[in-house]
């Protein structure tokens, strides 16, 4: 019998599931946006009850759409936004609180008084990551805090905490299951990445009881069933992986120095080191990419928070154009920006920079300046912040990359991926399957059941669609860079005045 695997996609905007047959070709995807809650400037929400019940529906729909029952299933593989977090009563599964999401930036200055206090370098030795409220581990302790009796409760077990995949895998059990990958987990700031396990000293300094937290299990293991009578048929989650790290999976970047960069609401930069811990001088990130059996593969990784999230803004926030793929006619109809530098960090700045009192800047405006220039600018902000993440990665990892894999939803814009290969100075290559984060998913859970035997079968299936070769002169890319360079400096330290 043809059997098939189902990713679940957990994003920032959407919940996606796509249906993968053994080529790792796509058989069916259905998708839905669900609604955003911003409070306050720089707050940014999501109901769990919206996450499940759009996920749940598009897993059906999914199913349905490939016209399988869920006894075709051979695994399903969870891959989610990371870091957003949210907490929940064990005994109802009812949510205290909205999930608070990777973009909010309510906890900077709890970051800040952490910081003053000495504490970034603890952090940094056993996170591997900064001291930023990007990070759930602030949000936890503000949850627990803001909620009524919440601290007392998590204190005696009676409440769960998660980020998104442990949250699904709840749901999808009924309740049965309370787990976390170690890649999810390594982005908590309460996880140990040298141990693979929470760490009792973070755990104290953020104020969070070990009581609320999942068990942390690798990234590709049957880790249990759906609940029966969810699917129609019991079918097995055999993986879990943060988005990021899935999408770098399923490029199958596989062995040290191999990097991709995933453009989605944010743009995500990870460079595989392998088994080893690679600490980074330029304010990257050392995190886990995956665990499979005892097996930790470790990887560098540049976050920047708005990408794709720029097109949006152009959309639903100026109104400039009504569809997100409209922006590369609009972009391409002159042939550079004029002058115009857009800098996004609507929720400031991540790496290398680490600002989260930036905000959105736009210079060189001038009496000629059009929206087609604006468009054009917003497109290159993209590419000069994967730019800057890339001139980061290489001087920390002292690997020189001659090619660059990329995926996501705008790593199909022709444009955007032509600038990126110029500013970058390296070859872009898209694969034929963009949806690498879902297919990074349903491979970790495929190697879990035996569906494909070994990482050498999965190499093999993935191929390119299209190589962007760099066309700019050095000099002129120097030049550009050095300006992009000015006007993020502009962009810095606003919000804090
Ligand atoms: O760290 C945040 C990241 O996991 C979100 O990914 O694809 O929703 O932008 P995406």
């Amino acid at each position: 019998m043809t059997r098939y695997i189902l990713a679940l996609d957990q994003g920032t905007t959407s919940s996606r599931a796509i249906v993968f047959d053994q080529q790792g070709q796509i058989r069916f995807t259905a998708q839905k946006e669900f609604p955003q809650h911003f409070p306050q400037p720089g707050w940014v929400e999501h109901d769990p009850r919206d996450l499940w019940s759009t996920q749940i529906g598009v897993a059906q729909e999914a199913i349905s759409g490939a016209g399988l029952r869920a006894s075709d299933l051979a695994a399903i593989g969870i891959t989610n936004q990371r870091e957003t977090v949210l907490v929940w009563d064990r005994a109802t599964g009812e949510p205290i609180h909205r999930a608070i999401v990777w973009q909010d930036r309510r906890t900077a200055s709890l970051c800040d008084a952490l910081r003053t206090q000495g504490h970034e370098g603890l952090i940094r030795e056993k996170t591997g990551l900064l001291l930023d409220a990007y990070f759930s581990g602030t949000k936890i302790a503000w949850m627990l805090d803001a909620v009524p009796g919440a601290r007392d409760r998590a204190e005696r077990g009676e409440l769960a905490c998660g980020t998104v995949d442990t949250w699904l895998v709840w749901q999808l059990t009924g309740g049965e299951l309370h787990v976390t990958d170690t890649s999810n987990a390594s982005r908590t700031l309460l996880l140990n990445i040298h141990t693979g396990d929470w760490d009792d000293d973070l755990l104290a300094l953020l104020r969070v009881p070990r009581a609320l937290l999942p068990q942390v299990r690798p990234s590709s293991e049957v880790y249990g069933e759906t609940a029966p009578g969810l699917l129609g048929a019991r079918v097995k989650i055999a993986g879990i992986a943060g988005d990021q790290q899935a999408a770098t999976f399923g490029q199958v970047c596989l062995h040290r120095g191999m990097a991709k960069n995933t453009y989605g609401t944010g743009c995500f930069m990870l460079m595989n080191t392998a088994d080893e811990v690679v600490t980074s001088q330029n304010r990257l990130l050392s995190t886990v990419a995956w665990q499979r059996g005892e097996a930790r593969t470790y990887a560098l990784e540049g976050s920047v928070f708005v990408a794709g999230a720029v097109v949006q803004w152009l959309r639903d926030g100026l109104g400039l154009i009504r569809d997100a793929a409209e922006v590369e006619a609009l972009a391409t109809s002159v042939p550079d920006s004029g002058g115009v530098f857009f800098v996004p960090a609507f929720v400031g700045l991540g790496a290398p920079y680490w600002d989260p009192y930036a905000r959105g800047t736009v210079v060189g405006l001038t009496r000629g300046s059009t929206k087609a220039h604006l468009a054009r600018a917003a497109l290159d902000s993209v590419a000069f912040q994967a730019a800057d993440l890339l001139d980061a990665m290489e001087r920390d990892s002292g690997v020189r990359l001659s090619d660059l894999r990329v995926d996501g939803g705008a790593s199909r814009n022709n444009l955007l991926m032509q600038v990126q290969a110029d500013l970058l100075g390296v070859t872009v290559t898209r694969p034929k399957v963009t949806e690498t984060t879902a297919l990074g998913a349903a491979f970790l859970a495929g190697l879990a059941v035996g569906y494909w035997q070994d990482e050498a079968e999965l190499e093999a299936l993935w191929q390119v669609d299209c190589q962007f070769e760099p066309g700019l002169d050095p000099a002129e890319r120097e030049q550009r860079l050095v300006r992009w360079r000015r006007a993020v400096e502009r962009s810095r330290a606003w919000a804090e005045e």
